[in-house]
């Protein structure tokens, strides 16, 4: 099973010790990048197995690969010598791995360290792009004994992950690291065991060290958010996708159901470039169930073989499942945020309620066509008016700017107001889109954003004494809706109020790690 080696980066072997203490229930094995450690404290690496009390790589990595080192290769030798010398008897005081990368040519170096049991891998990295022929490539590299093969190469799109997966070839009996760095290769980490790769490289994005490669993962979050030691061959894969993927609460939300349930799943972020890569990476991985963000609801549609009634009218998915050799494709965002709404409310529908609503994109698009059905009257405002326009007059709606006329329309509108656009958003411009508007306390408003859980807005508007509700609730429900379509079944009752009552606030803290 794929391995979780820890990236030491720290500049002294204490910072790396007391960092690998701090994790050592996450790391199955510990990479020492000697090229981060001060240049005196590369004198005392030879200690470093005996300390770490787990097996250890021992790399000193070249700029040109990515790493620090800059003294040179008679430099290097000396220092990877230094690190093999003295062999002990007991193993677990010697490196267990040495990364030589492939042109780097010392034959005593390597008969020394297969002399005493640790394993050669032999690397190469792309650091501009990705090799044209990879299993090519592995298999040239291949030389004597129980060598592990390594290459990193730079992802640039679903392309350039989809060559790499291909290269994963399980028929292929020869243990190796296959990794994708950079932001479009992250699930690739995640699914290291899926892509045949003998270990992921994990980093500790909280400790304030050198990174270690782009890309690499928190290893606590690739434990306790994707349970990265659970993931076999078997285990059946989830997701989301989109580009940019706005941080999300759904790899949170199902992989915290699929281990209350103990199930064999894994739910995992894909940044996507191009959506007939990524259908044929989905065919490849034999992934199950998809949740789509923008901008693919609608561009994933001609893979979808049966959409729901609701998929259908709106021209457009936010879930797509397997049935055996066939997509379903299903639209929970609208049942989401009206079912949200009308339990905030305490009511059946909207029926003479007057309602504002902020923003007029894709999502509100959707909240205007709820709005409608349920029988609300609607003033719709945007900064650019034209958009606002066009959906509002859709439905017979008013429209107006996020100017001082636009608020003058709000004062027949100010039963509900519905924030739609990603201002407060955290990442996003944290300002408030209706910053000159007075509430009065007697509105009842919703921000479709949950992280953070109150945005600026909202904030201003419970100081005021309204009843607000922030997007956590709906991304739930639209959630739930999604389980339901992957396993044909509602999440039990129990393990959805843990996760309601685990809150936003996890969430929160989840994302700030
Ligand atoms: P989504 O699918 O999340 O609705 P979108 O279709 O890109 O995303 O729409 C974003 C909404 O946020 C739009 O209403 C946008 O206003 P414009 O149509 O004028 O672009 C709104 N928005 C984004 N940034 C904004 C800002 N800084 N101030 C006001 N509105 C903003």
């Amino acid at each position: 099973m794929a391995k979780n080696c820890l990236c030491l980066t720290g500049k002294t072997i204490k910072q790396d010790v007391d960092i690998l203490n701090r994790y050592r229930k996450y790391a199955d094995l510990a990479e020492l990048r000697v090229d981060c450690l001060d240049s005196d404290e590369r004198l005392y690496i030879r200690r470093f197995p005996e300390l770490a009390g787990v097996p250890v790589i021992l790399t000193v990595r070249r700029d040109v690969d990515g790493g620090y080192f800059t003294s040179g290769e008679g430099a290097r030798l000396k220092l990877l010598a230094n690190g093999l010398a003295y062999a002990n008897a007991d193993s677990r005081f010697n490196f267990a791995y040495v990364d030589i990368e492939e042109d780097f040519n010392a034959p005593s170096l390597e008969e020394a360290a297969r002399t005493f049991g640790t394993r050669i891998i032999r690397s190469c990295h792309d650091l501009k792009g990705i090799i044209d022929d990879i299993s090519a490539k592995i298999k040239s590299m291949k030389r004597a004994g129980d060598e592990i093969i390594k290459i990193a190469v730079s992802v640039k799109s679903t392309h350039d992950v989809l060559k790499v997966f291909r290269a994963s070839d399980t028929s292929i009996k020869q243990d190796k690291i296959l990794v994708c760095m950079g932001h479009y290769g992250i699930y690739s980490r995640i699914l290291a065991e899926k892509f045949d790769s003998f270990l992921t490289y994990s980093s500790t994005l909280s400790e304030n060290v050198t990174p270690g490669a782009p890309g690499q993962m928190d290893v606590r979050e690739l434990s306790e958010l994707y349970h990265f030691k659970k993931i076999t061959k078997d285990t059946k894969i989830y997701g989301v996708i989109g580009n940019p993927l706005k941080s999300s609460v759904s790899p949170w939300f199902f992989n915290t159901i699929f281990d209350l349930e103990n199930a064999d799943c894994v739910y995992v972020p894909f940044p996507v470039t191009d959506i007939n890569d990524f259908m044929d990476l989905a065919k490849g991985l034999n992934i199950q169930g998809i949740s789509i963000t923008v901008p693919y609801k609608e561009t994933v549609l001609p893979y979808i073989d049966e959409k729901s009634e609701i998929a259908q009218s709106i021209g457009a998915c936010n879930t797509m499942y397997r049935k055996g050799d066939l997509w379903y494709g299903d639209n929970t965002d609208y049942a989401g945020f009206i079912t949200s709404l009308l339990n905030f409310l305490d009511r059946k529908d909207l029926k003479r309620q007057k309602i504002t609503i902020i923003g007029a994109g894709g999502v509100s698009r959707a909240v205007a066509a709820e709005v409608f059905k349920m029988r609300g009257k609607a003033l719709i405002l945007n900064r650019t008016v034209h958009k606002a326009a066009s959906i509002a007059s859709r439905y017979n709606f008013r429209w107006g700017g996020l100017d001082n006329q636009g608020i003058d329309l709000m004062a027949k509108y100010n039963d509900i107001i519905i924030q739609t656009t990603s201002v407060g958003m955290e990442g996003y411009d944290e300002g408030d889109p209706l910053d000159t508007y007075e509430f009065s306390g007697k509105e009842k408003v919703m921000d479709l954003i949950y992280t953070p859980a109150q945005t600026p807005f909202l904030k201003r508007a419970e100081a005021a004494g309204c009843k607000t509700l922030n997007g956590y609730d709906m991304v739930i429900r639209q959630a739930s809706l999604q389980y339901a379509n992957f396993f044909d079944r509602e999440i039990p009752k129990t393990h959805l109020s843990q996760i309601i009552s685990l809150g936003a606030s996890v969430w929160d803290k989840i994302a700030s790690d």
